[in-house]
């Protein structure tokens, strides 16, 4: 397709939305409060959405710390962005032609008349902050590391929601191949120090300049097939061949595995840029696969772009079969409430990650040209990749103290009791609601505490309290200002 054709379908687009848009808004501000008043309202998720429990926690807490590890050991400073951005900003950032602009955002006209979202990524946030903040002030290249949730409105089913949480990372201000290398490893590292096995699949799709005649082949070579290509491949086709490799149709999957091979087509410079990068990755020992057929989904990429799976040598095996009889319908089934229940397959892998390098993308958003590279990771996935693969966390610091009491003057000075040994340092558990002793013994037993403190009437009245040893079941009375040291000399 001619560039200014190109450009036509793009505004086309554009033009598309902005109509949609101005509808939305029409009838938004017409749209009357729904009356519940007496109605029976049973508040429940929306579709797609995810509360962690209390139970998922330690899952949550050991992805989040790892990942937080990583990012100092490799340098990386934490940024937290707003979830709510300017739509522009992905339209613009994120591309037009991703699937992710095209069908998932969720945005909505505010009650100023702004035209908003809650963001699907963070690279755009990031670099819209670098560029606002005057960040390219500070040396660089500049490395930032991000994790939150982020919203994409897709079909919701196993390993796709809508509410999403990522892991990233962003190096600004480097065009140089060893930091691609780098950010490569760090994601290998950082699936390493969570106990998983990733194989990282890795691609160039050069520059602007050679992918233009890359992708004029690759129209070539769809423009006979063009009737075996679903609905949305023969648009896409128009727009952004490239976006055909990564449609998940089982025909068009077919098709884009005799393309022509994009590494025939980089420039020399794409070229130099891509062995150097792989160079580095094989000094380091860091094991990846070429994979021609990784281009990415987000239009804002260029040379080095990589995916990121998890492989799971016995779990597949035994899933495998599993999964392929599983129906459509039944499939459905399992949609919604239970999306991230059980692992999906994309192609034949879980990605639980994926990046690569956007030098154009500083400069889109209205910066000066700058390099830059990252990579996001899916934590949702991961989390549900660990049980799966049953890995073992670190167990968690339970309390080293309990403190049960008996009748109302007893519960007043425990309450005291707790706060000082709270201050003094020792991790300390009670059971306050309680009244028996027994319910409060059988808490400090299911927390798995070693000592456990008694106060009742007597010894509220003599100033003492009893040090009970949960395993051996002995028993001491120490005096009430003498409790830290006691416990000190126990604890060790
Ligand atoms: P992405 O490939 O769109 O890249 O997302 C990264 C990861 O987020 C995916 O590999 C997947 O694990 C997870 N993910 C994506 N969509 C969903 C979903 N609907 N449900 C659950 N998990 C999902 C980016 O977002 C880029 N910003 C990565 C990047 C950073 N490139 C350069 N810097």
């Amino acid at each position: 397709m001619s560039p200014k054709k190109k450009k036509r379908s793009i505004r086309q687009l554009a033009d598309k939305k902005k109509k949609e848009m101005t509808k939305k808004k029409k009838s938004v501000s017409v749209r009357e409060p729904r009356i519940i008043k007496n109605e029976k309202y049973i508040p429940h998720l929306l579709r797609g959405m995810r509360d962690i429990l209390p139970v998922d926690r330690i899952y949550w807490d050991f992805v989040n710390n790892r990942a937080k590890a990583i990012a100092a050991v490799y340098g990386f400073e934490r940024i937290e962005t707003p979830t709510i951005e300017d739509y522009n900003l992905f339209e613009r950032g994120t591309g037009m032609t991703s699937e992710v602009v095209e069908k998932q955002m969720y945005d909505f006209i505010d009650k100023g008349g702004g035209h908003i979202c809650c963001r699907p990524e963070g690279t755009p946030s990031v670099v819209r902050a670098y560029i606002e903040h005057g960040m390219f002030n500070l040396p660089q290249p500049l490395k930032l590391y991000y994790y939150g949730s982020m919203f994409r409105h897709e079909k919701p089913q196993a390993g796709r929601l809508r509410q999403l949480h990522q892991f990233g990372v962003e190096v600004i201000g480097s065009e140089k191949p060893i930091i691609d290398a780098q950010v490569i490893m760090l994601s290998r590292a950082f699936c390493e120090s969570l106990g998983l096995n990733p194989i990282i699949e890795v691609n160039s799709i050069g520059c602007s300049v050679c992918r233009k005649v890359y992708r004029r082949k690759l129209t070539d070579y769809f423009k006979f097939r063009r009737k075996q290509l679903c609905s949305d491949c023969q648009r896409r086709l128009e727009i952004n061949p490239l976006r055909i490799l990564d449609c998940k149709e089982k025909e068009c999957q077919e098709l884009s595995k005799k393309i022509p091979q994009i590494i025939d087509y980089l420039c020399v410079d794409c070229h130099n840029h891509f062995t150097r990068v792989l160079e580095y990755l094989d000094e380091a020992g860091a094991s990846y696969e070429l994979n021609y057929r990784v281009v990415r989904g987000l239009d804002y990429y260029t040379r080095t772009v990589f995916e990121v799976f998890v492989s799971r040598p016995q779990i597949e095996s035994q899933l495998q079969p599993l999964l392929s009889v599983i129906e459509e319908k039944e499939q459905e089934k399992i949609e919604s409430k239970t999306a991230i229940a059980a692992p999906i397959q994309d192609g034949q892998r879980l990605a639980i990650g994926g990046g690569g390098r956007y030098d154009n993308l500083v400069e889109i958003l209205g910066g000066k040209p700058t390099p830059a590279c990252g990579v996001a990771f899916g934590l949702d996935r991961i989390v549900e990749e660990l049980k799966i693969q049953n890995i073992k966390l670190p167990k968690a610091r339970g309390p080293q103290v309990f403190i049960a009491q008996l009748g109302d003057m007893a519960r007043q000075k425990a309450l005291k009791i707790f706060e000082v040994l709270r201050k003094d340092g020792f991790r300390i558990a009670e059971n306050f609601s309680k009244d028996s002793l027994r319910a409060q013994l059988e808490t400090a037993h299911r927390l798995g505490t070693k000592l456990c403190l008694i106060i009742g009437h007597q010894e509220v009245l003599n100033n003492t309290i009893i040090i009970r040893d949960m395993l051996s079941g002995s028993q001491e009375i120490v005096d009430q200002d003498k409790i830290a040291k006691e416990l000190h000399k126990k604890i060790k």
